[in-house]
């Protein structure tokens, strides 16, 4: 699964993995691919600091890199507190009459609960890359909108490729026109923030918008045909973010959630604004249910939904109550079905990719791989 950018970044697969978690970006590392961590979470510059200490030292020697959000609308000098005041008492209370029908137990006196809205500031997200740039990361991803100028400029300094997802072509323009090097064309179907066009139609469509600009296809890809097909729309790789969840690297704490993710189905998954605001695709739960049906009060913009519901969905996690437990996944958590390795998933991402290649040229009547 070789490309031009995969031999650019001297990796052995044109597959890039997101993950929140360090032992996953360092296996899909270590296994050849690019492992890319997700920074979102790290609100402490010295918990940054640990996992990338940790992913350096575990990733083989072998190129890795960051993703921070930088939504496109500021949140700059609102505190949390500006925030939870814009809350509406309506919001509030429903959202504890749903943890009370479902008997969700409180946290206990001092636990954190896991959601911040400082994660998605754009001071946060700098704080992150101060921590970041000091490491050897190869890749700098941005998942919210263009990343500023001088980010740019600061990456490329440091021979850092900067990369950025887009949902339509005119997003993978915007990005194109402040000097990213990397489209990520992420579809409908990938787990997370999503936009509304499938990956099939987008890809081609951003892979022309932005030519000469290497994409990479995001959104529903779990599978070596599916690798195969997003190399054959023009893309230069793709991105993976779901189907790292069930890997036995991955760290969910939560085995009634892993139970769940291996059960569903690629119908059971639900683009809903119930988590952060902006339409994200998630498993289906009665919380999302709750949330998009007509008994709801209706969401708040980001940052309002998320910090609104963040205590929420720390108790749910928390205390594993199974109908209303949920997390981001796109629609291929269908073929999500067993616990795999990150080294297990590269060896069916290769086998199935070489058998698509050689069934291609069998059906077009070629002989041997091209
Ligand atoms: C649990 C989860 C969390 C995600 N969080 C982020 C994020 O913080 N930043 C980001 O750029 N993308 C995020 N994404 C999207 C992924 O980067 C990726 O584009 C997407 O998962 C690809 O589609 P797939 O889920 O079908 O593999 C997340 C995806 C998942 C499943």
């Amino acid at each position: 699964m070789q490309t031009e950018l995969s031999r650019k970044l001297g990796i052995e697969h044109a597959v890039f993995g997101f993950t929140p978690f360090p032992a996953v970006a360092a296996a899909i590392s270590r296994a050849g691919g690019f492992g890319v961590l997700g920074a979102v979470r790290y609100t402490a510059p010295d918990d940054l600091k640990r996992d990338l200490d940790w992913l350096d030292a575990h990733a083989g020697g072998r190129p890795y890199g960051l993703d921070v959000v930088m939504p496109a609308k500021k949140v700059e000098g609102v505190t949390e507190a500006d925030v939870e005041a814009m809350i509406p008492e309506e919001h509030r209370r429903f959202v504890r009459d749903t943890l009370a029908a479902h008997g969700v137990p409180e946290l206990v006196e001092g636990e954190a609960s896991g959601w911040r809205i400082t994660g998605w500031m754009e001071q946060v997200a700098r704080t992150q890359l101060d921590v970041a740039f000091d490491y050897p990361i190869r890749l700098l991803a941005n998942a919210l909108g263009s990343p500023p100028a001088d980010i740019v400029e600061r990456a490329h300094d440091r021979d850092i490729l900067v990369a950025a997802l887009a949902g339509s072509a005119r997003h993978a323009r915007k990005h194109q026109e402040v000097g990213i090097d990397i489209v990520v064309a992420q579809g409908y179907e990938a787990g997370g923030h999503t936009g509304e066009i499938a990956t099939m139609v987008l890809t081609p469509e951003i892979v022309e918008a932005v030519d000469p600009l290497p994409v990479l296809a995001a959104g529903g890809i779990g599978s070596g045909p599916q690798v195969a097909a997003a190399l054959t729309l023009g893309a230069q790789g793709v991105w993976l973010g779901s189907i790292w969840l069930t890997t036995t690297e991955a760290d969910l704490h939560s085995p009634a959630l892993t139970r769940k993710l291996l059960a569903a189905g690629s119908g059971d998954t639900v683009r809903s604004r119930a988590l952060t605001g902006k339409p994200a695709r998630q498993l289906r739960t009665e919380w999302t249910d709750a949330w998009d049906g007509p008994a709801g009060p209706g969401t708040l913009p980001m940052p309002l939904q998320g910090l609104l519901v963040a205590e929420a969905v720390s108790r749910i996690q928390k205390y594993e109550v199974e109908p209303l437990l949920g997390t981001p996944v796109g629609q291929i958590v269908g073929r999500m079905t067993a616990e795999r390795s990150v080294q297990a998933v590269f060896d069916d991402l290769t086998r199935g990719f070489e058998k698509a290649v050689d069934r291609v040229n069998r059906i077009a009547g070629r002989s041997g791989r091209p």
